[in-house]
């Protein structure tokens, strides 16, 4: 039984803890001769490292990648090349500072996974919180970092479009606006504004959620696998397996129930180039969990952080009543970090399809199709 790989030809297995050594992963089934470099991973790293703004964590954790296995200099170009062998990345844990656990060693943290871990195992990781901890989402991101690269001109952008009840303006969405503020924001209206809002939450010792949306274009129509591969079912696991998701929607999401047939249903033209044009995408780039070759849309709910400073009733393993609250580091809302996250997951399932199918499908059939035979 193994729990801890993700993909089918595009196979990520993570492994690590908050407080062990180091984390890391194995990237298996990715294609050689595609050009790789600890330098292509690092910045996505950077991007969901903590303590970056004092609306994250002041955690330092450098979050240096190494590449162990499965490159080797490419004859042609000089440069370093995946070599289709499994790939090993690791990043040494180095911000384990020896604390004080006895207060969460026994409590049940309200929000994390302390009882149902010691329900489950009989024992459990307390520092840090072991394997739940998001600190396996670095590796998410890396191995990310390698899918990105492997379907030609997919780009694959994520940013947050709620904190709490505060909803983006869409009509003001600007891409570039995503790395120009704390948030990933592409309001630069909104960002603004949530400088404030966190602040005054984090002062109050207190978290908010947030939604992120994350856009893949550029994704070849026909992938996805039905009826148990579905592209979209297995976006949905993906993102669900992150830390703190409660919620993901495709397209229309759960708005699609209140709409029409003719509101819903996207219209289709044929264009000058012979390929389709869908008047609008309230699929999400995704009929009968195969994609169109429109971009693919997915939102997630990341819950509020719930390691809070305002005390918390909660029970110990020993069954005592008693009262938990944080200390010290606290971050007011850990969706801001999900958004390199959620890319991750979208770029490994996407790419994970695609090479599923080449193996199954090969070439694409060369749409549209000529009439034959009457
Ligand atoms: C990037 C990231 C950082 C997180 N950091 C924290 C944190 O500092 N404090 C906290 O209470 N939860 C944090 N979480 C959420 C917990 O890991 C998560 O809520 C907990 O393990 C229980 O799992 P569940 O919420 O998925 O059920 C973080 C989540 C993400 C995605």
């Amino acid at each position: 039984m193994s729990f801890n790989t993700f993909g089918h030809l595009f196979r990520v297995t993570t492994f690590g803890e908050s407080h062990g050594a180091a984390i890391g992963c194995i990237v298996d089934g990715c294609p050689p001769r595609i050009p790789l470099t600890e330098a292509d991973i690092q910045p996505y790293l950077d991007k969901r490292r903590p303590g970056q703004s004092r609306f994250t964590t002041q955690r330092q954790e450098p979050d240096q990648v190494r590449i162990l296995s499965g490159v080797f200099m490419d004859e042609v170009t000089g440069g370093q090349v995946t070599t289709g062998t499994p790939i090993g990345l690791v990043i040494e844990n180095v911000d384990q500072r020896s604390k004080d656990y006895s207060e969460i060693r026994d409590k049940y943290r309200p929000g994390h996974a302390d009882y149902t871990y010691d329900v489950k195992y009989g024992l459990r990781d307390y520092r840090g919180g072991g394997r739940q901890s998001a600190r396996e989402t670095a590796m998410r991101v890396a191995a990310g970092a390698i899918a990105r690269k492997i379907v030609p001109g997919m780009t694959v952008r994520g940013a947050l479009v709620q904190m709490g009840p505060e909803k983006i303006d869409r009509a003001r969405w600007d891409w570039n606006e995503v790395e120009r503020n704390p948030f990933f924001c592409p309001d630069a209206q909104k960002a603004a504004f949530y400088e404030g809002y966190l602040d005054a939450i984090r002062k109050r010792g207190s978290s908010v959620g947030a939604i992120i949306e994350v856009i893949a274009e550029g994704v070849p129509a026909g992938l996805g696998a039905p009826v148990y591969g579905k592209l979209d079912g297995d976006l949905a696991a993906a993102l669900m397996g992150i830390n703190a998701v409660k919620g993901v929607e495709i397209g229309a999401g759960m708005g699609a129930a209140a709409l029409t047939g003719e509101e819903n249903s996207d219209e289709i033209r044929m264009g000058n180039d012979g390929k389709p044009i869908f008047l609008s995408n309230h699929a999400g780039g995704i009929l009968g969990g195969i994609s169109t070759g429109q971009p693919i849309v997915v939102r997630f709910a990341v819950k509020p952080t719930s390691s809070i400073l305002i005390p918390r009733r909660t029970i110990d393993r020993y069954g005592n009543e008693t009262e938990i609250s944080a200390r010290g580091r606290h971050d007011p809302c850990v969706g801001i970090r999900a958004v390199p996250i959620g890319e991750a997951m979208v770029a490994w399932v996407i790419v994970d399809h695609y090479l599923r199918q080449r193996g199954q499908v090969g070439e694409s059939p060369a749409w549209p199709f000529t009439r034959s035979g009457g």
